[in-house]
């Protein structure tokens, strides 16, 4: 079947695509408080609590995976990335004050996931062997492409709400991050994967 518009109805279509296309952000926000928060920032907030367990899980978990690791490489980018983790850690504290809340953790199920199946695959794995490395960098990488996605969303939502501070901080993590994954690819492509294979 074909529906054919009139002139009228096309102009009135393109209006309301423009209207949609150039809508702008809501207004700064200026104090926060349960009372008070719109439902938007009531769900930034608890995305933040969310990152914020996360985070903190990372802390205890990254030691663990330097410790299996087989190559030094792979050990020391853990060890690395644990000391960048603990600086996530006080950006989210720092972010939560300018806020104006206190620093509370919600359990991250999504999180939790990763690194379990993480320890599976270090149960799964034999120790000293570079398929062990290989099997940990899938699970690094995992961890960072949640986090790239969870900055990501959260930098775009504070500039939403006009927290441009919040943003500028949220975006230094996810660059952090991005890195993070760029050199646990690079020591899978270098090294890693090719020994693997000859195991
Ligand atoms: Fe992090
Ligand atoms: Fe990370």
């Amino acid at each position: 079947m074909i529906i054919k518009y009139n002139d009228e109805t096309i102009y009135s279509l393109i209006k309301i695509i423009i209207m949609i296309a150039t809508k702008k952000a809501p207004v700064k926000a200026t104090t926060n408080s349960p009372e008070t928060d719109s439902r938007l920032q009531e769900f930034f907030h608890g995305e933040l609590k969310d990152i914020y367990w996360a985070e903190k899980h990372l802390v205890k978990t990254l030691p663990k995976m330097a410790k299996a690791a087989t190559s030094q490489e792979l050990r020391d980018a853990f060890n690395q990335h644990l000391e960048v983790t603990q600086g996530h850690v006080g950006r989210l504290e720092e972010v939560f004050n300018i806020l104006g809340y206190k620093p509370q953790a919600k359990k991250c199920e999504a999180m939790e996931g990763i690194t379990k199946e993480g320890e599976e695959i270090i149960a799964d794995t034999e120790k000293g062997t570079a398929t062990r490395d290989v099997g940990l960098i899938f699970a690094g990488q995992k961890v960072e492409h949640y986090e790239i996605a969870t900055y990501g969303s959260l930098t775009q939502l504070a500039k939403t709400l006009g927290h441009d501070e919040v943003a500028n901080i949220l975006h230094s993590t996810l660059q952090e991050e991005k890195e993070a994954d760029e050199g646990l690819s690079g020591i899978a492509e270098n090294t890693v994967n090719e020994k693997a294979e000859q195991e």
